[in-house]
Parts: structure tokens; C-alpha cells; sequence
């Protein structure tokens, strides 16, 4: 039997990664000019981290997390997102140092998740996510959903509808529950075995129920908005104030809820709105988490962020049909025939590769004709010949492929001819 890669993960082939890279690029470049730093945390964690982060009567921590002992009978848990183990690093390296300090991050890498696998639903996927923390100051919430709008109009994404919503403060939330807990316990019993757990412990998230999405009660349950105390009210207000001024266009959904227990004020989601894209249209999730460094044990400090997953991320701009990038090609690709060339061009390449060329050549002992189907097949702009006439002679032949033109130059200066002979294509 072969052994096949485990359900809800896949392998990234060079043709794919080039598409990765260029997005992880464009993000990380667009990070940068919003003064954010890249920061690297363990693939895993305490099962802890994510207990008391993301929350114990989510899924995530419920039903989707690859917790196991170690040797040492420790328990830890593959990440299944980004900010508890950001927040865990943030307090555990006191990055808050002074006082009013603004601490903006992002990070990437792989996540894993038992769902059920399906476009865009993977088990081991990865995430590009910020997290800016220090402020409580709409303007950044602002900033962050700007950061992202922009990264996404790089790569070509522009079919997007932000939804947002507010989850007010403890006040207001606490108001909410209370409001929540009268609406659904006269029926509670017509519900999953989930939810009715969930009526106690954090009624919250029944509106976040896979299974009883369609129950009557769910549309007319109490919406958040309509609870959200002055302060709450008017940060959202100032929120949807920057935004308009920026330009940048959003709905807002009192429905909204997000599926990690973490979150306050701010919640938001954005959504491809592109023909074609799949079944599940949330490209990428975030919000405000005032409360999350004090539960790792740190100073009262508000932080928001977001993550999208590039596979959701490349679906989407396939969807859109954008130009996705090619595997880069060889500047030249060495023919040599016979030992004593083919140790020659060993130098040469060596050379060219020191001078910043992408250069390669064969190692396979093929004929001439194969080593030039091979430069072909790699894109190679051009084609460094050395046969034993020209080895005799201390010389090189150029050929540019497209045009099939060639000049005979010294080994010495095939750096410098050839960097003539790419410019100037046809031109030799
Ligand atoms: P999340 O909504 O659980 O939030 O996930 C964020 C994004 O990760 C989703 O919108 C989606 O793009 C991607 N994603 C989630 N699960 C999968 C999956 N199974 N397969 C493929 N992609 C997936 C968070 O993780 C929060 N940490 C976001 C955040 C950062 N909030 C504040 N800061």
C-alpha cells in the first residue's frame, strides 16, 4: 500500500509555491509599510494557551484541536490559530514595555484544525494574521481593516464585502447574555445537545451553531447592537466614521458573532463576493480582544488583529481570475558536451550564480539536442554552449532562444556578454 498524505492536508508542488510566495510577500510588504513586525511563535503550544485564549466552550477547543501528551505526560496542542499564542509570547516577553506602548505584529504559518475538509476547510492550512496591541483607539481598528483591504486590492482581490458588527464591552455583553438566556431557555429542549450546554455557559455562542442554524428562534433572537451601553455605541460610531472617511465601504450585520470566545467591540469578517468562489466565503476573520493579555496573566492592555489563510486566499483570486504568478525561469542554461566542457562550464556556472544569475545545466550525461530541450523546457532565455571547438578556443557560444541568434565570446566575458544578450533579446 502507498503511503498518501493524511485527509485535509496537501502538498504545495513548486508550481503552487510561487503563488504562496507571492502572496506571503505582497502581505508581509504591505505589513511593513503600516510599521508592522514580523513575529515567530511555536507551531505548538500548551493546551492551555488555547483553552483559556480562544475559549472552552468554542469548537475549536470543543471539537477541532490535535491535543496529545508528549513524553514528558506535558499536554500540547497544535496551533489552531495565531492570537492566544501571540498574546501568550507578548506577556511572556513583557513586549509591552513602557507604559502606552503600541506593539503591531504579524505572523504566518501553518494552523491545524479536525473539521471536515472541504474547499477552502482544511485541516493543517495557513494563516497570515496581525495583531496590533497597546491602543484602544477606533482609528487603529481602522488601520487594521485598511491593512487588509490593501493587501487584498494588491493581489487583485476587489469582489469583497466587509461585514462588521460590534460586540460592545463586558457591560453591554453581559446585558446581551442576560437577554440571550431569557430568548432561548423556554425552548431549549428543540435544540442541539450543544447548545444546551451552551445556554449556561456562554449562550453567545448558540447563534454560532452549525446544526441549529435554521431553528425559528435563531432570526429573532436579541441582536447585540441593541445592548450595546454609550461608551460601546460611540467607539462603533467613530469606528464607522474612519472607515467612511477612508474610503472604505463596509455592512453592518448585529448577526455577526465570530467563533472564538476572545473577541469585544469590533468583530468583523470579509467576504469574497466573486462568482464562482466555493460553499464557505469568509476569506478572513478578526477583531478586537480587550481582555486576552490580562488572561495570560499580563497588564490591562487592548489589542485587535485578524488572519485570512492563503488557500482561501488563492481560491478566491482564481475565482476573480487573476494573473497568478509562473515559476521564474532560467536566465541561461549551460550546453556542455564531453568531460572536459562539462567541468569548464561547473566553473562557469559557479561564476554566473556569484553574478546573480539563474543558471543551471545538466548532470544527466544527455546529448546536445536533450540538453536543449531541457533549457527549453526551463525557460532559459538563453543557452551557453561549450563544445570542443570553443573549449579549444577558451570560448562560449550565446544563443538567445526566441530569436536563435548567436555570438561567439570569450569564457572570460560570458558574464558580462550575457547580461547584453538578455537585454537586448533579439539584438546580438
Ligand atoms: P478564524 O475566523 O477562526 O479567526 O480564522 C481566520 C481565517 O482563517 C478564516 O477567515 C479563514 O480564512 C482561515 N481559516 C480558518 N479555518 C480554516 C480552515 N480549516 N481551512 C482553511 N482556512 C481556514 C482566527 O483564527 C483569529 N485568530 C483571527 C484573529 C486574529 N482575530 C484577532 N486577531
Amino acid at each position: 500500500m502507498s503511503i498518501r498524505l493524511p485527509r485535509g492536508t496537501q502538498d504545495i508542488l513548486p508550481e503552487d509555491a510561487v503563488v504562496w510566495q507571492h502572496i506571503e510577500k505582497v502581505a508581509k510588504d504591505v505589513c511593513q509599510s503600516y510599521h508592522f513586525e514580523e513575529i515567530r511563535t511555536p507551531i505548538f503550544e500548551h493546551t492551555e494557551v488555547f483553552t483559556r485564549g480562544v475559549g472552552d466552550t468554542t469548537d475549536i477547543v470543543q471539537k477541532e484541536m490535535y491535543t496529545f501528551k508528549d513524553r514528558g505526560d506535558r499536554s500540547l496542542t497544535l496551533r489552531p490559530e495565531g492570537t492566544a499564542s501571540v498574546v501568550r509570547s507578548y506577556v511572556e516577553h513583557k513586549l509591552y514595555g513602557e507604559a502606552n506602548a503600541l506593539t503591531k505584529l504579524f505572523y504566518t504559518g501553518p494552523m491545524f484544525r479536525y473539521e471536515r475538509p472541504q474547499a477552502g476547510r482544511m485541516r493543517q492550512f495557513v494563516q497570515f494574521g496581525v495583531e496590533a496591541l497597546g491602543s484602544a483607539n477606533p482609528h487603529l481598528d481602522a488601520e487594521v481593516l485598511a491593512l487588509l483591504i490593501d493587501i487584498c486590492n494588491r493581489l487583485g482581490l476587489v469582489n469583497l464585502k466587509l461585514v462588521i458588527n460590534s460586540l460592545g464591552d463586558k457591560e453591554s455583553r453581559d446585558r446581551h447574555r442576560q437577554a440571550l438566556i431569557d430568548h432561548f431557555a423556554p425552548s431549549i429542549n428543540e435544540f442541539c445537545s450543544d447548545c444546551q450546554t451552551r445556554l449556561d455557559k456562554n449562550p453567545l455562542r448558540i447563534l454560532d451553531c452549525k446544526k441549529d442554524r435554521e431553528h425559528l428562534l435563531m432570526e429573532t433572537a436579541p441582536a447585540i447592537l441593541d445592548f450595546l451601553n454609550e461608551e460601546s455605541r460611540t467607539y462603533f460610531e467613530n469606528l464607522k466614521q474612519t472607515l467612511d472617511q477612508l474610503g472604505i465601504s463596509y455592512e453592518v450585520d448585529a448577526t455577526l458573532v465570530r467563533g472564538l470566545d476572545y473577541y469585544n467591540h469590533t468583530a468583523f469578517e470579509l467576504m469574497s463576493t466573486a462568482p464562482g468562489f466555493g460553499a464557505i466565503t469568509t476569506l478572513c476573520g478578526g477583531g478586537r480582544y480587550n481582555g486576552l493579555v490580562q488572561e495570560f496573566g499580563g497588564p490591562e492592555t487592548p489589542g485587535i488583529g485578524f488572519a485570512f489563510s492563503i488557500e482561501r486566499f488563492i481560491l478566491a483570486m482564481k475565482a476573480e481570475g487573476v494573473a497568478l504568478p509562473e515559476r521564474p525561469q532560467l536566465d541561461a542554461y549551460i550546453v556542455a558536451l564531453g568531460e572536459e566542457a562539462n567541468q569548464r562550464a561547473a566553473v562557469l556556472l559557479h561564476e554566473l550564480r556569484k553574478d546573480g544569475y539563474r543558471v543551471d545545466k545538466d548532470y544527466m550525461g544527455k546529448k546536445m539536442k536533450a540538453q536543449f530541450k531541457t533549457a527549453d523546457r526551463n525557460g532559459a532565455t538563453c543557452t551557453i554552449i561549450i563544445g570542443e571547438d570553443e573549449l579549444a578556443n577558451e570560448q562560449a557560444v550565446i544563443r538567445h532562444m526566441d530569436s536563435g541568434e548567436q555570438k561567439t565570446v570569450s569564457l572570460h566575458s560570458v558574464a558580462v556578454e550575457l547580461r547584453e544578450s538578455i537585454k537586448g533579446g533579439a539584438g546580438l
